[in-house]
Protein backbone atom coordinates (compact mmCIF):
# COMPACT_ATOMS: atom_id res chain seq x y z
CA UNK A 1 0.00 0.00 0.00
CA UNK A 2 1.33 3.26 -1.21
CA UNK A 3 0.89 6.60 0.13
CA UNK A 4 -0.77 9.57 -1.98
CA UNK A 5 0.64 13.17 -1.97
CA UNK A 6 -2.46 14.59 0.13
CA UNK A 7 -1.98 11.60 2.03
CA UNK A 8 1.47 12.38 2.70
CA UNK A 9 0.68 16.24 3.25
CA UNK A 10 -2.06 15.47 5.62
CA UNK A 11 0.00 13.55 7.58
CA UNK A 12 2.87 16.11 7.82
CA UNK A 13 -0.12 18.61 9.21
CA UNK A 14 -1.77 16.53 11.65
CA UNK A 15 0.28 13.41 12.72
CA UNK A 16 -1.63 10.96 11.80
CA UNK A 17 -3.56 9.26 9.52
CA UNK A 18 -6.31 6.96 9.47
CA UNK A 19 -7.52 3.75 7.71
CA UNK A 20 -10.97 2.86 8.68
CA UNK A 21 -11.63 -0.87 8.17
CA UNK A 22 -8.35 -1.39 6.55
CA UNK A 23 -8.36 -5.31 7.43
CA UNK A 24 -10.98 -7.25 6.56
CA UNK A 25 -13.18 -9.02 9.71
CA UNK A 26 -12.20 -12.83 8.68
CA UNK A 27 -8.03 -11.27 8.49
CA UNK A 28 -8.95 -9.51 12.10
CA UNK A 29 -10.30 -12.82 13.37
CA UNK A 30 -7.69 -14.65 13.03
CA UNK A 31 -6.04 -12.14 15.37
CA UNK A 32 -8.56 -11.58 17.44
CA UNK A 33 -8.81 -15.69 18.17
CA UNK A 34 -5.19 -15.77 19.46
CA UNK A 35 -5.79 -12.88 21.81
CA UNK A 36 -7.02 -15.25 25.08
CA UNK A 37 -4.26 -17.89 24.86
CA UNK A 38 -1.69 -15.07 25.08
CA UNK A 39 -3.47 -13.05 27.56
CA UNK A 40 -3.70 -16.19 29.55
CA UNK A 41 0.31 -16.73 29.94
CA UNK A 42 2.03 -16.01 33.32
CA UNK A 43 4.73 -14.35 31.43
CA UNK A 44 6.85 -11.33 31.96
CA UNK A 45 5.20 -9.80 28.86
CA UNK A 46 2.19 -9.55 30.37
CA UNK A 47 1.05 -6.93 32.16
CA UNK A 48 -1.59 -6.76 34.04
CA UNK A 49 -3.76 -3.49 35.45
CA UNK A 50 -2.67 -2.33 38.91
CA UNK A 51 -4.44 -4.50 41.31
CA UNK A 52 -6.53 -6.67 38.75
CA UNK A 53 -5.86 -9.50 36.66
CA UNK A 54 -7.40 -8.03 33.15
CA UNK A 55 -4.27 -7.77 30.82
CA UNK A 56 -3.45 -4.03 29.87
CA UNK A 57 -0.43 -4.55 27.95
CA UNK A 58 1.10 -7.87 26.35
CA UNK A 59 4.36 -7.30 24.54
CA UNK A 60 6.52 -9.40 21.53
CA UNK A 61 3.32 -11.38 20.70
CA UNK A 62 5.22 -11.35 17.31
CA UNK A 63 7.54 -13.56 18.69
CA UNK A 64 5.26 -16.02 20.37
CA UNK A 65 1.92 -16.84 18.33
CA UNK A 66 1.98 -16.86 14.43
CA UNK A 67 -0.95 -15.01 13.22
CA UNK A 68 0.74 -11.65 15.05
CA UNK A 69 4.10 -13.09 13.55
CA UNK A 70 2.39 -12.97 10.17
CA UNK A 71 1.11 -8.93 11.02
CA UNK A 72 4.29 -8.19 12.02
CA UNK A 73 5.59 -8.50 8.46
CA UNK A 74 2.28 -7.12 7.02
CA UNK A 75 3.01 -4.96 3.67
CA UNK A 76 -0.46 -3.37 4.33
CA UNK A 77 1.39 -1.77 7.25
CA UNK A 78 4.57 -2.11 6.90
CA UNK A 79 4.94 -0.28 3.44
CA UNK A 80 3.77 3.42 3.83
CA UNK A 81 6.10 3.63 6.96
CA UNK A 82 9.10 2.60 4.73
CA UNK A 83 7.93 5.22 2.32
CA UNK A 84 7.92 7.84 4.60
CA UNK A 85 11.10 7.20 5.85
CA UNK A 86 12.47 6.76 2.46
CA UNK A 87 14.40 3.31 4.09
CA UNK A 88 13.96 -0.05 5.75
CA UNK A 89 12.50 -0.73 9.33
CA UNK A 90 12.43 -2.97 12.02
CA UNK A 91 10.13 -3.92 15.27
CA UNK A 92 11.00 -1.63 17.89
CA UNK A 93 7.71 -2.61 19.97
CA UNK A 94 4.92 -4.76 19.54
CA UNK A 95 1.65 -4.52 21.97
CA UNK A 96 -1.36 -6.10 22.34
CA UNK A 97 -3.37 -3.77 24.57
CA UNK A 98 -6.35 -4.73 26.40
CA UNK A 99 -8.17 -2.30 27.35
CA UNK A 100 -10.88 -4.77 28.52
CA UNK A 101 -14.50 -4.28 29.59
CA UNK A 102 -14.79 -2.19 32.64
CA UNK A 103 -11.44 -2.83 33.34
CA UNK A 104 -9.08 -1.11 31.36
CA UNK A 105 -7.28 1.78 33.06
CA UNK A 106 -6.43 5.16 31.51
CA UNK A 107 -3.28 5.88 29.50
CA UNK A 108 -1.88 9.48 30.54
CA UNK A 109 -1.05 12.15 27.98
CA UNK A 110 2.74 10.81 26.40
CA UNK A 111 4.45 11.04 23.36
CA UNK A 112 6.30 7.96 22.51
CA UNK A 113 9.28 9.01 21.82
CA UNK A 114 10.03 10.40 24.97
CA UNK A 115 10.11 7.56 26.25
CA UNK A 116 12.13 6.06 23.36
CA UNK A 117 14.89 8.43 23.82
CA UNK A 118 14.77 8.76 27.51
CA UNK A 119 15.00 4.55 28.39
CA UNK A 120 16.34 3.74 25.19
CA UNK A 121 18.54 6.21 23.16
CA UNK A 122 16.67 6.14 20.28
CA UNK A 123 18.87 8.79 18.51
CA UNK A 124 16.06 10.56 16.32
CA UNK A 125 12.37 10.26 16.00
CA UNK A 126 12.68 8.18 12.97
CA UNK A 127 9.94 5.80 14.41
CA UNK A 128 6.02 5.57 13.57
CA UNK A 129 3.51 3.97 15.47
CA UNK A 130 0.82 1.90 14.30
CA UNK A 131 -2.80 1.10 15.72
CA UNK A 132 -4.61 -1.61 14.87
CA UNK A 133 -8.03 -2.27 16.04
CA UNK A 134 -9.27 -5.64 16.85
CA UNK A 135 -12.04 -4.37 18.56
CA UNK A 136 -14.57 -1.72 17.11
CA UNK A 137 -13.09 1.90 18.52
CA UNK A 138 -16.46 4.04 19.77
CA UNK A 139 -16.54 6.60 22.43
CA UNK A 140 -17.77 4.75 25.04
CA UNK A 141 -14.57 1.66 25.43
CA UNK A 142 -11.56 4.95 25.83
CA UNK A 143 -10.63 5.53 22.42
CA UNK A 144 -6.84 6.59 21.44
CA UNK A 145 -7.46 10.80 21.75
CA UNK A 146 -4.58 12.96 19.88
CA UNK A 147 -3.90 16.52 19.93
CA UNK A 148 -3.18 16.82 15.91
CA UNK A 149 -0.21 18.80 14.76
CA UNK A 150 1.60 18.36 17.74
CA UNK A 151 4.04 16.01 16.70
CA UNK A 152 5.72 19.51 15.43
CA UNK A 153 6.25 20.38 18.72
CA UNK A 154 9.33 18.02 19.66
CA UNK A 155 10.01 16.40 22.57
CA UNK A 156 8.30 18.27 25.31
CA UNK A 157 9.23 17.93 28.71
CA UNK A 158 7.92 14.66 30.95
CA UNK A 159 7.87 13.09 33.97
CA UNK A 160 8.15 9.54 35.10
CA UNK A 161 5.24 8.50 35.99
CA UNK A 162 5.55 5.09 38.00
CA UNK A 163 2.50 5.35 40.43
CA UNK A 164 -0.75 5.89 38.27
CA UNK A 165 -0.93 3.17 36.84
CA UNK A 166 0.98 -0.42 36.37
CA UNK A 167 3.11 0.18 33.32
CA UNK A 168 5.52 3.29 33.98
CA UNK A 169 5.67 6.13 31.01
CA UNK A 170 7.03 9.52 30.53
CA UNK A 171 4.16 11.71 30.98
CA UNK A 172 3.40 15.27 30.21
CA UNK A 173 1.71 18.03 32.69
CA UNK A 174 -1.79 19.39 32.78
CA UNK A 175 -0.98 22.32 31.96
CA UNK A 176 0.98 22.10 29.00
CA UNK A 177 -1.72 19.50 27.39
CA UNK A 178 -4.04 22.49 27.77
CA UNK A 179 -2.16 24.75 26.24
CA UNK A 180 -1.28 22.74 23.13
CA UNK A 181 -4.98 21.76 22.87
CA UNK A 182 -6.10 24.69 23.31
CA UNK A 183 -3.48 26.30 20.52
CA UNK A 184 -4.84 23.25 18.16
CA UNK A 185 -8.07 25.22 18.30
CA UNK A 186 -9.70 23.84 21.62
CA UNK A 187 -12.91 22.69 21.50
CA UNK A 188 -12.98 22.61 17.53
CA UNK A 189 -11.17 19.93 17.17
CA UNK A 190 -8.01 20.53 19.49
CA UNK A 191 -8.88 16.94 20.50
CA UNK A 192 -10.04 14.17 18.20
CA UNK A 193 -10.27 10.57 18.39
CA UNK A 194 -10.22 8.03 15.29
CA UNK A 195 -13.03 5.48 15.92
CA UNK A 196 -13.89 2.54 13.22
CA UNK A 197 -14.43 -1.04 12.56
CA UNK A 198 -12.00 -3.55 13.62
CA UNK A 199 -9.96 -3.99 11.28
CA UNK A 200 -8.66 -0.29 11.22
CA UNK A 201 -5.35 1.24 11.16
CA UNK A 202 -4.13 4.63 12.30
CA UNK A 203 -0.35 5.95 11.98
CA UNK A 204 0.75 8.39 13.72
CA UNK A 205 3.81 10.33 14.23
CA UNK A 206 6.08 9.52 17.40
CA UNK A 207 5.97 12.57 18.95
CA UNK A 208 2.11 13.16 18.46
CA UNK A 209 1.08 13.72 22.17
CA UNK A 210 -1.82 11.00 22.83
CA UNK A 211 -3.92 9.68 25.65
CA UNK A 212 -6.81 7.35 26.75
CA UNK A 213 -9.16 6.96 29.73
CA UNK A 214 -10.64 4.26 31.04
CA UNK A 215 -12.78 1.76 29.44
CA UNK A 216 -16.57 1.57 31.49
CA UNK A 217 -18.28 0.13 28.90
CA UNK A 218 -18.97 -3.34 28.28
CA UNK A 219 -17.41 -3.58 25.06
CA UNK A 220 -13.34 -4.65 25.20
CA UNK A 221 -11.08 -2.72 23.09
CA UNK A 222 -8.36 -4.89 21.78
CA UNK A 223 -5.66 -3.06 19.49
CA UNK A 224 -2.34 -3.89 18.41
CA UNK A 225 0.29 -1.08 18.83
CA UNK A 226 3.24 -1.62 16.13
CA UNK A 227 6.52 0.62 16.44
CA UNK A 228 8.61 0.54 13.40
CA UNK A 229 11.99 2.31 13.65
CA UNK A 230 14.11 3.04 10.86
CA UNK A 231 17.25 0.95 10.48
CA UNK A 232 19.75 3.29 11.35
CA UNK A 233 17.98 4.80 13.81
CA UNK A 234 18.12 1.76 16.09
CA UNK A 235 18.64 2.06 19.84
CA UNK A 236 21.86 2.73 21.61
CA UNK A 237 20.87 1.22 25.19
CA UNK A 238 19.04 -1.75 26.34
CA UNK A 239 17.99 -0.23 29.62
CA UNK A 240 14.94 -1.58 29.13
CA UNK A 241 14.33 -5.70 29.06
CA UNK A 242 14.14 -7.58 25.12
CA UNK A 243 10.51 -8.21 25.10
CA UNK A 244 9.65 -4.29 25.57
CA UNK A 245 12.36 -2.87 23.45
CA UNK A 246 13.63 -5.04 20.61
CA UNK A 247 17.72 -6.11 19.64
CA UNK A 248 17.07 -7.18 16.28
CA UNK A 249 17.99 -4.04 13.97
CA UNK A 250 17.07 -6.08 10.88
CA UNK A 251 15.18 -5.00 8.05
CA UNK A 252 11.22 -6.37 8.28
CA UNK A 253 10.50 -8.65 5.45
CA UNK A 254 7.24 -8.28 4.05
CA UNK A 255 4.75 -11.62 2.76
CA UNK A 256 1.88 -11.75 1.05
CA UNK A 257 -0.70 -9.15 0.82
CA UNK A 258 -2.70 -12.41 2.49
CA UNK A 259 -0.69 -13.25 4.95
CA UNK A 260 -3.30 -12.83 7.57
CA UNK A 261 -5.53 -15.41 5.72
CA UNK A 262 -3.19 -18.38 4.32
CA UNK A 263 -0.60 -19.70 6.39
CA UNK A 264 2.75 -18.63 5.22
CA UNK A 265 5.72 -20.14 7.61
CA UNK A 266 6.83 -18.13 10.24
CA UNK A 267 9.27 -18.18 13.19
CA UNK A 268 7.73 -17.59 16.59
CA UNK A 269 11.19 -18.49 18.51
CA UNK A 270 9.53 -17.63 22.22
CA UNK A 271 6.69 -19.68 21.77
CA UNK A 272 7.47 -22.11 24.38
CA UNK A 273 8.70 -19.49 27.02
CA UNK A 274 10.81 -16.34 27.06
CA UNK A 275 14.70 -16.72 27.34
CA UNK A 276 16.60 -15.49 29.76
CA UNK A 277 17.99 -13.35 27.72
CA UNK A 278 14.93 -11.38 26.95
CA UNK A 279 14.82 -10.16 30.72
CA UNK A 280 18.54 -8.94 30.60
CA UNK A 281 18.86 -5.64 30.81
CA UNK A 282 21.74 -2.98 31.14
CA UNK A 283 22.25 0.39 31.76
CA UNK A 284 25.60 0.86 29.44
CA UNK A 285 24.62 2.57 26.45
CA UNK A 286 25.49 0.01 23.54
CA UNK A 287 28.06 1.79 21.16
CA UNK A 288 30.23 1.39 25.06
CA UNK A 289 29.71 -1.48 25.10
CA UNK A 290 30.90 -2.55 22.16
CA UNK A 291 34.33 -0.60 22.81
CA UNK A 292 34.77 -2.79 25.65
CA UNK A 293 33.75 -5.76 24.10
C1 LIG B 1 -0.20 3.75 24.14
O1 LIG B 1 -0.18 4.93 24.05
O2 LIG B 1 0.85 3.09 24.01
C2 LIG B 1 -1.47 2.99 24.37
C3 LIG B 1 -2.68 3.83 24.45
C4 LIG B 1 -3.93 3.02 24.47
O3 LIG B 1 -3.89 1.78 24.38
O4 LIG B 1 -4.99 3.62 24.55
MN1 LIG C 1 1.77 5.64 23.42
Amino acid sequence: MRLTPDQLEQFDRDGYLFFPGLFSPQETRTLTDAVPELYSRREAYNVREKGKDAVRTNFAAHMVSEPFARLARHPRMVEPVVDLFGEAVYMHQFKVNGKMAFEGDVWQWHQDYGTWLNDDMMPTERAMNVAIFLDEVNEYNGPLMFIPGSHKKGVVQARHDLTTTSYPLWTVDHELIATLVDRAGGRDHGIVSPKGPAGSMILFHSCLLHASSSNLSPWNRVSVYLSLCAVSNHIRRFKRPEYIAHRDFRPIECLPDDCLVRDYPVDVPWKDGLPASALQTSSVPFDEMKQAA
